[in-house]
């Protein structure tokens, strides 16, 4: 399914990133990782910080030309810094993604690993548009504590950064329409990774109930095969999709809103 290709996938160096690497090579492909932690799983590796502009801009030189996908899998937990998971899960991969468009070959895929924590973007339209309308080299910090996210504990700056994900996906179905390149988000609910534990300590009891509820969390392993597929040729018709992997979680709370 992927003989021959070249995928960049970022946050290669744990959980869903490092498993879709893998996944990707048992497939045929070559990857070149991104992190900030070191790996030598991979066929090229870079260590870059997806905080920092200028790191990132090294890496899009660094780069070669004519790969068939960007894996935006790097993310940060709730239980860091508001403007830190902003910047590593919004404005980094914003600015990494347009730096890599022009070095992609013509239809490539992008797939942006947003969550179930973006689930609630319709409601919060002002925020999330407030929110796309800065890059990261605006002040994001600034914009944190006006919008109240340095002092919120209940993770809403990670909430926000997949909304924003998700409507950021969606706005661009057609963006590179004329040379076929895709993206499209992939979203989990839970995955069992070294950041479960931060996402139950932000949602205290909602995450307790969503546990209940669900037969079990994800594993990696669930999730590598659908970003693989939504790197592929198999996908092209997905543009702007967010497809929700998840345990059926999505569609248990789009069930209990319409009551069916
Ligand atoms: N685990 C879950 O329950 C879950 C649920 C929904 C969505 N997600 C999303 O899936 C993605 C992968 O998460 P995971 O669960 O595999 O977590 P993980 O912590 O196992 O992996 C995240 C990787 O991102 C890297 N990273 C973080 N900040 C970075 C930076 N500044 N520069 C470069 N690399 C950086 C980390 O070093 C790490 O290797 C994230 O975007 C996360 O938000 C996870």
């Amino acid at each position: 399914m992927h003989d021959g290709n070249t995928y960049i996938v970022t946050g290669v160096a744990s959980g869903i990133g490092a498993e879709t690497a893998r996944f990707l090579q048992e497939n045929g492909a070559k990857v070149i990782g991104v992190d900030r932690n070191e790996t030598d799983a991979v066929d090229q590796f870079h260590k870059v910080d997806l905080s920092d502009p200028a790191s990132i801009d090294a890496l899009i030189d660094a780069l070669p030309s004519g790969v068939d996908g960007l894996a935006n899998i790097a993310g940060l937990p709730p239980t860091m810094p508001s403007d830190m998971v902003l910047k590593v899960n919004l404005y980094g991969l914003q600015r990494l993604t347009l730096g890599c468009v022009p070095k992609l070959a013509d239809n490539a895929s992008i797939v942006n690993l947003a969550s179930l924590a973006g689930f609630g973007w319709a409601n919060a339209l002002p925020q999330v548009k407030a929110a796309l309308d800065l890059t990261l080299v605006d002040d994001i910090k600034g914009f944190c504590d006006a919008q109240a996210l340095s002092t919120d504990a209940s993770g809403r700056s990670y909430f926000l950064s997949k909304e924003a994900l998700i409507v950021w996906t969606m706005a661009n179905r057609w963006t590179w329409r004329d040379r076929g390149i895709t993206m499209n988000c992939v979203s989990p609910g839970p995955v069992d990774t070294p950041i479960l534990g931060d996402f139950l300590e932000t949602l205290g009891a909602r995450a307790e109930e969503d546990m209940k509820v669900m037969d079990r969390p994800g594993t990696p392993q669930d999730l590598a095969p659908v970003v693989a597929f939504a790197l592929s040729q198999h996908a092209k018709w997905f543009r702007g999709a967010n497809l929700t992997s998840d345990g059926g979680m999505s569609n248990h709370i789009l069930s209990n809103i319409h009551e069916f």
